[in-house]
């Protein structure tokens, strides 16, 4: 039997911005996905799916999973034709939108399947898999979800072509995060397309926002490296404010991060896709942590607490 772990992460700044090239910043949050391989006789392949889910988030991502598994399979050589693989996911990442799922689900997957099979694959090569493993999920990953899920930590993320950079970075201390959930599933292949089609549409309101986007991450990078933490929030606020202005946003995702505001939170914005799924709040101390992650729940809407720079 094979295991492995895939970890979720949280986007602090530029999803979307990151798949055309501008750099991102994202960090591993506590949770992770974990996948267990165990070969029996037969042919073939099963997935059992085993991870706590937002409701309706598994029936509506089975496709594309399918998909996925089968890309991750061919592209690791396996052949499934004298040996039947069972999958089963588990782990205490919630299947949901903007948490990384997916990407955490795929580096579990790689790491099960070296395991079980000695492959002895390095990280690099299991970002590799997981990158493939993506795009069953959406046709033009930027790649980093793949490399959060894979190497955990924070992470400066940007892509150049086909050439991916990751830069790990440090904070002074963990700082606590709240991250709360719509409860609704985003598909991140429709949104990513609306985005490009708008982005064609109107290229130089586009190219603006685009341009604020790029300068916004070297600053909010700068601040977060000194740990001043009030200046790092209000790019968040800010950098919800350009997601907002290219259409990724939604009604329930504004509403939890001025709920998160008002609660205390020194900055709050969409994370991952957006139109659904996670907001992300920074919440340092656990005074406001708790403060913001209760007024979330009083709300009726789930909340993950949890710390960047771990
Ligand atoms: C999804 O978690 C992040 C997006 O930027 C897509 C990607 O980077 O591939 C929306």
């Amino acid at each position: 039997m094979g295991v492995g772990v895939g970890f979720g992460k949280v986007i602090l700044f530029n999803e979307h911005f990151v798949v055309y090239g501008i750099p991102a910043v994202a960090s591993a949050v506590g949770a992770k996905t974990t996948a267990l391989v165990e070969r029996k006789p037969g042919a073939g392949h099963e997935l059992r799916d085993e991870r706590p889910e937002t409701p309706g988030y598994k029936a509506e991502k089975l496709q594309q999973q399918k998909e996925s598994l089968e890309i991750m399979l061919k592209f690791m050589n396996i052949d499934t034709r004298h040996n039947h693989y069972v999958i089963t996911l588990g782990g205490d990442l919630l299947a949901a939108s903007g948490v990384g799922a997916s990407a955490a689900s795929c580096a579990a997957i790689a790491r099960a399947f070296s395991q079980e099979l000695n492959l002895n694959f390095s990280d690099e090569r299991v970002n590799e898999v997981a990158y493939e493993g993506e795009k069953g999920y959406h046709g033009t990953p930027s790649g980093i979800d793949n490399t959060a899920a894979t190497y955990g930590g924070l992470i400066w993320y940007r892509r150049e072509g086909d050439a991916q950079h990751m830069e790990r970075m440090r904070l002074r201390k963990p700082v606590e995060i709240v991250m709360g959930n719509t409860g609704k599933v985003a598909d991140t292949k429709i949104v990513v397309a609306g985005v490009k089609e708008r982005k064609e549409k109107e290229p130089e309101r586009y190219g603006r926002i685009f341009q604020d986007a790029d300068q916004l991450v070297r600053n909010a990078r700068k601040q977060l490296e000194e740990f001043n933490l009030e200046k790092v929030g209000a790019y968040m606020n800010e950098n919800h404010r350009l997601l907002q202005e290219i259409g990724v946003s939604s009604p329930e995702l504004d509403e939890l991060v001025n709920l998160a505001r008002d609660a205390g939170a020194v900055g709050a914005k969409l994370t991952g896709t957006g139109r659904g799924g996670y907001m992300v709040a920074l919440t340092p101390g656990r005074d406001i942590q708790d403060r913001v992650a209760n007024e979330i729940e009083r709300h009726g809407s789930q909340a993950l607490r949890t710390s960047i720079g771990v």
